[in-house]
């Protein structure tokens, strides 16, 4: 069976709703109610099979997962992260994966506590009572200290202001453009500031290489391992970059969500004050943070920072009756599935409360699936609750008036212009550096 294209007249009520909504995701969320769970939009060059659903997702990262290939050679994440465990396959991705995991894994992210409220107290010792500040920068700030201490032990603040642009110059040159469709359009502009990131993270790689002693850190891991400098740096900055914008749009999509659900906001804030009063929020008690879980939880139904998963047909294939080509792009659309309406009633209401009971497998995978999902996911999890939760233990907020945010399909869906919030009050905690 053929999949289904948009008319023109669907087209044209896509492009209507993406011009509306000033996203391309109003576009997609446009055809998916016209054409179904599988569709085929038509752009010059750019054609991609989009799926949507929970059988989609089970086929995408599981059943079929052989027959996909992750890397396309010519697009800039390739580029840019060469043979980052993101951007491989086969044995090269399983064997990076498997010296990659100890760094990630549960037993260790009791340790990376003391980084994360340690980053989280230092950007927001800024903040001051009467001011209004954008929660997508500052979460940002907070994320990369926090990877680049727990990773890397590395301490980022000294290049916080040197490296800022070059990092968001970074994730833009990895976002979707209009490389997409006119392919091998020179990318320029960016050269300067990706040359700047290298020179930083090789500086890092040989700093470390020169002290002595082994550290169960990724960046020792990657030593330990035996990689060459070209290959670590490209585990670093796969590292660096997927694992700080995510948790950097996951924690300003939630401060938007609660700055415009105001009972939601109060009730998070009295149940952290109830489980941590004035203390240092801690690993072993963070579990008794249940509504933060299910904030957190509708958060990433309704953004989730990685909102689909892209693959390349390795063989010919069908997918519920529908051929797909080898060589075919096929995207898995988490936010679609996450939003389908068949599986999620209300489904674009901000609903903490709906994940209290399990959702039906396979309808609910911000951090994707199967054996290449997310390495990071546990990591994330902690570290996005014990950032709100320290922040709301110790700020009142409320979002800033007249705020039109709308979510930007960049290397993560983003929440643009950005999230402002005011500070109202700062609460009495204890602290980490002596000040409350
Ligand atoms: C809220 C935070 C995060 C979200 C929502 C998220 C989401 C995802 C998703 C959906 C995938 C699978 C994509 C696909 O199937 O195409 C993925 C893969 C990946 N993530 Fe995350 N992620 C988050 C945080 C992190 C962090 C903190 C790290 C690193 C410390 C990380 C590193 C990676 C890597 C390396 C992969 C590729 C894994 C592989 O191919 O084996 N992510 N992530």
């Amino acid at each position: 069976m053929q999949i289904p294209t948009p008319t023109p007249q669907a087209g044209l009520r896509a492009l209507r709703a993406l011009l509306r909504q000033r996203s391309p995701l109003a576009a997609l969320e446009s055809f998916h109610a016209e054409l179904g769970d599988v569709f085929r939009p038509q752009l010059p060059s750019f054609s991609p099979v989009v799926l949507v659903g929970p059988e989609a997702g089970r086929f995408v990262l599981v059943s079929a997962r052989e027959d996909f290939r992750w890397r396309v050679d010519n697009d800039p994440v390739t580029h840019l992260l060469r043979y980052g465990v993101l951007v491989v396959d086969g044995e090269q991705h399983d064997t990076l994966r498997r010296q990659m995991n100890p760094a990630l894994h549960k037993r260790m992210l009791s340790g990376y506590v003391q980084a994360m409220l340690r980053a989280t107290d230092q950007v927001c010792a800024a903040w001051q009572p009467g001011e209004t500040r954008d929660m997508l920068v500052e979460m940002r700030k907070i994320a990369l200290l926090i990877i680049m201490e727990t990773l890397y032990q590395v301490d980022f603040t000294p290049q916080l202001r040197p490296l800022w642009h070059s990092v968001l110059r970074t994730i833009q040159y990895i976002s979707p453009g209009l490389w997409l469709i006119w392919r091998g359009t020179p990318r320029p502009g960016y050269q300067r500031h990706l040359k700047q990131m290298d020179t930083y993270l090789y500086r890092i790689i040989r700093a470390r290489r020169a002290t002595l002693g082994a550290t169960d850190d990724l960046l020792g891991a990657l030593i330990d391992a035996g990689l060459d400098d070209g290959l670590i740096r490209d585990q670093l900055l796969t590292m660096l970059i997927a694992g700080h914008d995510t948790s950097t749009a996951l924690l300003a999509w939630a401060l938007h969500l609660l700055g415009q659900h105001p009972a939601a906001l109060e009730r998070a804030r009295a149940e952290v004050r109830a489980v941590f009063g004035e203390s240092l929020p801690d690993a072993a008690r963070i579990a008794e943070l249940r509504f933060m879980d299910n904030v957190l939880d509708e958060t990433l139904r309704l953004y989730p920072p990685i909102h689909l998963s892209s693959r390349v047909a390795a063989a010919d294939m069908q997918f519920n009756g529908y051929d797909i080509a080898a060589g075919a792009r096929v995207l898995f659309s988490i936010y679609l599935t996450q939003r389908h309406p068949a599986y999620w009633p209300a489904a674009a209401a901000f609903v903490p409360e709906r994940h209290a009971q399990k959702p039906a497998p396979y309808t609910f995978l911000p951090f994707g699936g199967g054996p290449r999902n997310c390495i990071g996911a546990a990591f994330a999890q902690v570290e996005s609750k014990m950032v709100l939760a320290r922040l709301l233990q110790r700020f009142e907020l409320r979002a800033a008036p007249d705020q039109h945010v709308h979510a930007h399909m960049g290397a993560t869906l983003e929440p643009r212009p950005g999230v402002r919030l005011r500070i109202i009050k700062r609460l009495p905690a204890d602290s980490l550096t002596g000040q409350t």
